[in-house]
């Protein structure tokens, strides 16, 4: 098994970590006080082609493979995770959504623009009463012909308004339960789409989240994503890709809060030396280190069978469910390590340990991943 990197692929982390260095730490802190959404950075990450990195070129991607993803998604998640989950949508939910199941003509007029990072999207399956338990999707998208007619309404939508498209996941046959389900792409400008106030969040407050009501919004047939009744099916496939995303997120966050409490610890003296020479301080830190690189090691592997085309999804559960768990462990350590110091702002590890509680809540909260572990487990 080889452990190393490409070229290319250190490239690519150094890229993301000189841009999450330069343009996202500064104004990070406030813009997480604001809720501010992160547009200018974005528009520079989408230039620098991190918004459609792992889509074909010739759709206007950057051809990269999963494990450069890792990579990046660990450099720009140490900084600022609102911005990593923009990234994490769009190129593993939608962009690998539309490229793995879309029509040519559904690339051509909708993945080509978020590939390229001219548009973002956003991914709308969860309802306020279908979270964890998708399959009881209540937004219903029914037949009409030539067209779906979309009522309902979708909660804690990553992207709501910055987005331009978006793919929903909504009910056609409910007697077909989850084979029933459909899922469509949707211009968020369709008449008949409103958002809720942005939802004001304990952590990650800067990537933009609303609900989304759809009140009798027509779509054409056309943009529904495979055979009738594939909904669930794609959701669920796009998910185990999506947990890699996310798993990477956590560990960034692990790994970002790591690193501020080495740096805090050799600086710091307390009892006529610097804290770090203190086991109760020098321990804790080997624990949070063998937590991260075993978050590491696990966000790698699915993303190598991703890459290999092996069955992934349930390495991508344990790597979302195991760098999540730990992203808040770490991060609370890294907090007392700080001290005082730490329960303040200007330490960013407040922060951190805020936006890791998240990791563990969406794209499949830790028990979700847990229910798909143990069936694997247990099938006969
Ligand atoms: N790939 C393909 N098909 C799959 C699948 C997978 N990974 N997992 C399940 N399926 C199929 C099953 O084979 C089954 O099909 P058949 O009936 O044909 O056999 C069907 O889907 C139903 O499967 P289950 O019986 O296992 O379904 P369940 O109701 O027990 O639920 C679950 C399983 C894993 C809990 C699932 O509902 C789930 O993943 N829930 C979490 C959803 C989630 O992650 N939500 C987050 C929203 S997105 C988000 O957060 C984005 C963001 O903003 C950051």
């Amino acid at each position: 098994m080889n452990f190393e990197f490409t070229e290319e692929q250190k490239m690519i982390q150094q890229a993301a970590k000189d841009f999450a260095e330069r343009e996202l730490l500064p104004g990070v802190i406030e813009r997480d006080a604001k809720s501010e959404f992160p547009k200018e950075q974005m528009k520079k990450l989408a230039e620098l082609g991190f918004l459609g990195m792992m889509t074909d070129p010739k759709y206007g991607g950057g051809g990269m493979d999963t494990i450069s993803y890792v990579l990046a998604m660990e450099e720009i998640s140490k900084h600022d995770s609102a911005a990593a989950v923009v990234m994490s949508v769009c190129n593993s939910l939608v962009n690998w959504g539309l490229e793995t199941f879309g029509t040519e003509e559904q690339k051509q007029k909708y993945l080509v623009p978020l590939a390229k990072g001219e548009k973002i999207g956003a991914f709308l399956l969860s309802e306020p009463e279908a979270g964890s338990d998708a399959t009881s999707q209540r937004t219903t998208a029914e037949d009409k012909g030539d067209y779906y007619l979309i009522n309902g309404t979708k909660n804690w939508i990553t992207n709501a308004n910055s987005a331009s498209t978006y793919i929903v996941i909504a009910q056609t046959h409910p007697e077909k339960k989850h084979k029933g389900i459909n899922a469509i792409i949707v211009d968020k400008n369709t008449p008949g789409i409103t958002l809720g106030p942005h939802e004001d969040k304990m952590g990650m407050r800067s990537s933009d989240t609303h609900s989304v009501m759809f009140n009798d919004v027509k779509v054409p047939k056309a943009n529904r994503i495979g055979e009738d009744g594939f909904g669930f099916s794609f959701a669920m496939k796009t998910l185990d890709g999506g947990r890699i995303g996310i798993a990477s997120q956590a560990m960034g966050i692990a790994s970002g809060a790591l690193e501020r409490a080495i740096k805090y610890s050799k600086e710091r003296k307390a009892f006529g030396t610097e804290i770090c020479n203190h086991q109760a301080v020098a321990f804790k830190l080997a624990d949070m280190a063998v937590k991260v690189e075993n978050a590491r090691n696990l966000c790698l592997k699915s993303a190598w069978m991703k890459d290999k085309h092996l069955n992934y999804g349930i390495a991508s559960a344990y790597a979302k469910q195991y760098a999540a768990d730990i992203a808040m462990e770490v991060t609370t350590e890294a907090v007392q390590i700080h001290g005082g110091y730490g329960y303040v702002k200007e330490y960013h590890v407040e922060r951190l340990m805020r936006e890791a509680k998240l990791t563990q809540i969406y794209e499949g909260t830790s028990e979700v991943q847990k229910i798909v572990i143990s069936r694997s487990l247990l099938k006969d």
